[in-house]
C-alpha cells in the first residue's frame, strides 16, 4: 500500500442563516435600490443571522456536516480551525467553542484571521499538517457574522455584508489533491478595508480601491494555477472570495478559465468573508456541475490586503 503522504478534503459542510434580507428591504432604510444593488454588485439577496445564530452555532452546524460527510466522528479530529474574523469575542477565540460544541474533545483548536482570504490560509495550513504526519483530521470551520459591524446606515457597505458558515475536513490521502498555496499581502494599506475599534466598532471600507486591488490579481490566480500543474482551461469549477460578482466574474475571465463553472453564490448569499468560499464551493457541488474528484481553484482576498489561493479536488 502507497503511503499517505498527501492531503484531500474529505468532506464539506455549510450553515445559511434561515432569514433572508432583499435588497427592497435595505432600500427602506438607506437610499439605494434593488436595480442599483444587483447591477454594481450581483447580490439580490443576503442572509443575515438571528440572535442564535452566533459565530459559533453557524460554525458548529457546519462542522458537524462536514463531519457527516467525510462519515467521521468528532473524536477522531485532532485540531480545529476556526477561519473567522468575527469571532464573538477577541479571547477566547471561535475555534475552541466550536471544537467543545461538536465533542471534538481530543483537538487542539485556534483561530486563524486572514480576513475574506482565512479559509484558503486554514485550508493550506490543515493541509501542511496532514502531510507532516502531525495531526490525521482537521476541521477547518469557516464562520462569519460580519452583521454585527455592519452600519446599516453605510450605503456603501450594508448592502454587500451577510452571515455564515462553511467547513471541510481535511485528512490523509495517497495522492496529494490540495494544491500549493499562492498567498500575499499588501499591508501598506490598513484603511481600505477595517474595522477601526476605538469608538467605530463598525466594517468600513473604500469600495472603489478595494475593487480595483481585486481585480488586479488576475496574474495570481494564474500562478496558482501553474503551481498546481492545471491549465486553467482544465478547471471544472473557479470559487473566488464572494466579494461582488463583477469581480467574481473578471477573475474567472482573467485568467481564461473558459471552462469552468463559476461560483455566483454572491448573488444569493451576499459577500460572508472567509465564509464565502465553502458556501460557493458547496453551492456548485450540490447543482451537479461539479463532481468529486474535479480540479477546483479557490481563491481568497480581502482586508490586508491578503490573499490566498490553491486549486483543490472536489470532496
Ligand atoms: O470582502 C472584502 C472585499 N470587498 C470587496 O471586494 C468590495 C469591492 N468593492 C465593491 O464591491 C464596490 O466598490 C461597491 C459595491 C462597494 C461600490 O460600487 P462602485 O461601483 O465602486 O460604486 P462607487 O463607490 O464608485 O460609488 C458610485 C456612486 C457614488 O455616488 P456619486 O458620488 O457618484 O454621486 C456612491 O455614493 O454610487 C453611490 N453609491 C450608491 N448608490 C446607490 C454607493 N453605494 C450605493 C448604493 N446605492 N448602495
Amino acid at each position: 500500500m502507497s503511503p499517505l503522504n498527501g492531503a484531500r478534503m474529505l468532506g464539506l459542510g455549510v450553515y445559511r442563516p434561515a432569514r433572508v434580507v432583499t435588497n427592497d428591504e435595505i432600500a427602506q432604510r438607506v437610499d439605494t435600490s434593488d436595480e442599483w444593488v444587483r447591477s454594481r454588485t450581483g447580490i439580490a439577496t443576503r442572509r443575515i443571522a438571528d440572535e442564535e445564530e452566533t459565530t459559533v452555532a453557524m460554525g458548529a452546524a457546519a462542522a458537524e456536516k462536514a463531519l457527516a460527510a467525510a462519515g467521521l466522528t468528532a473524536d477522531t479530529i485532532d485540531l480545529v480551525i476556526g477561519a473567522t474574523c468575527t469571532s464573538p469575542s477577541q479571547i477566547p477565540g471561535a475555534g475552541p467553542q466550536i471544537a467543545h460544541r461538536i465533542g471534538a474533545g481530543q483537538a487542539g483548536a485556534f483561530d486563524i484571521n486572514g480576513a475574506c482570504a482565512g479559509f484558503s490560509y486554514a485550508v493550506s495550513t490543515a493541509a501542511d499538517m496532514v502531510r507532516a504526519g502531525s495531526v490525521r483530521h482537521v476541521l477547518v470551520v469557516a464562520t462569519e457574522r460580519l452583521s454585527d459591524y455592519t452600519d446599516w446606515d453605510d450605503r456603501g457597505t450594508c448592502i454587500l455584508l451577510a452571515d455564515g458558515a462553511g467547513a471541510t475536513v481535511i485528512g490523509a490521502a495517497e495522492t496529494d489533491e490540495i494544491g500549493p498555496a499562492v498567498w500575499g499581502h499588501d499591508g501598506s494599506r490598513p484603511e481600505v478595508i477595517r474595522v477601526p475599534g476605538y469608538g467605530d466598532n463598525m466594517f468600513r471600507m473604500e469600495g472603489q480601491a478595494v475593487f480595483r486591488w481585486a481585480i488586479s490579481l488576475v496574474p495570481t490566480v494564474r500562478q496558482i494555477c501553474e503551481r498546481a500543474g492545471v491549465a486553467p482551461d482544465e478547471l471544472a469549477g473557479i470559487v473566488p472570495h464572494q466579494a461582488n460578482l463583477r469581480i467574481v466574474e473578471a477573475l474567472a475571465a482573467g485568467i481564461g478559465a473558459t471552462n469552468a463553472a463559476v461560483a455566483r453564490d454572491v448573488v444569493d448569499s451576499g459577500n460572508t468573508s472567509a465564509a464565502s468560499i465553502p458556501l460557493g464551493l458547496a453551492r456548485l457541488l450540490d447543482t451537479g456541475v461539479i463532481r468529486r474528484g474535479d480540479p477546483v481553484l479557490l481563491f481568497g482576498f480581502g482586508a490586508g490586503l491578503t490573499y490566498c489561493g490553491q486549486v483543490v479536488r472536489c470532496p
